[in-house]
């Protein structure tokens, strides 16, 4: 597929992307409180960074990727000095070396591709995340009104006026999932995108220890909790 940076920075230009949430999205809230200490965590596809910005509020360090330099310009723009903006694509190697974060964080722009770049996408993450780390994703869904409008691509994947959506329902994150991640959540649920009814897929899934290894077994955490401002 061509460069989609164009595509998104004309959007955000066009203030057809129009996130001015200033309090974090619900995934936001259940992917921080999944950390117990100050982590290292990587949003792909930030957007303006609202989300960015709260991960950061609550002590991580965090780098906030976009394809796009208008919406990183505008996240910018917005505040949170502690956040890192990186301008990259996702679907290329992402930029970072193997096991850093403690979260990988994906909200609403994880269903553009097709399935081989999508299981391309999902061994990235895998390789950035430490292991036993938390991968959280919202998606759409097949039960999105959207759905099977436009032209199809491939299988649940159509282009609507020049935006691609891959819908991506609950079976379909497993079994990508399956090979890499142990599924702690995943749900289907209709909600609000941007002010239109849409549906979704949630994720929250760890990174598979490898068996055997040292620390394979599963943690028993206590409830989480969350930092706000900086902790020693
Ligand atoms: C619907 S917006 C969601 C923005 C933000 N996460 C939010 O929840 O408001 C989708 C975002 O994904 C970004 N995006 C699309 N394709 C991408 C890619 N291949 N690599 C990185 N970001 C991408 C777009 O630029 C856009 O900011």
């Amino acid at each position: 597929m061509a460069n989609q940076a164009p595509y998104w920075d004309e959007l955000y230009r066009a203030r057809r992307v129009t996130t001015s949430a200033t309090t974090p999205s619900d995934l936001a809230l259940t992917a921080a409180a999944t950390l117990d200490r100050p982590g290292r965590v990587m949003e792909l596809g930030c957007g303006r960074g609202h989300d960015a910005r709260y991960f950061a509020e609550c002590g991580h360090s965090v780098v906030a990727t976009d394809i796009s330099p208008v919406a990183l310009r505008e996240a910018k723009s917005l505040g949170g000095d502690a956040v890192t903006y990186v301008a990259a694509d996702m679907t290329s190697s992402l930029p970072a070396g193997d096991e850093c974060f403690d979260v990988v964080y994906s909200r609403l722009s994880l269903h553009y591709f097709t399935d081989d770049v999508t299981r391309r996408v999902l061994s990235e993450i895998h390789r950035v995340l430490k292991p036993g780390a938390v991968f959280a994703a919202l998606v759409k869904s097949t039960k999105d009104p959207l759905y099977a409008r436009g032209i199809r691509v491939e299988r649940d994947m159509y282009v609507l006026d020049g935006h691609v959506r891959h819908f991506i329902d609950p079976p379909y994150l497993r079994e990508v999932t399956a090979p890499l991640f142990d599924v702690e959540e995943l749900s289907q649920y209709d909600g609000d995108a941007f002010g239109f009814p849409s549906s979704f897929t949630r994720l929250i899934a760890r990174k598979r220890r490898p068996s055997g290894g040292p620390g394979s077994e599963r943690s028993v955490r206590a409830p989480g909790r969350t930092w706000r401002g900086s902790s020693a």
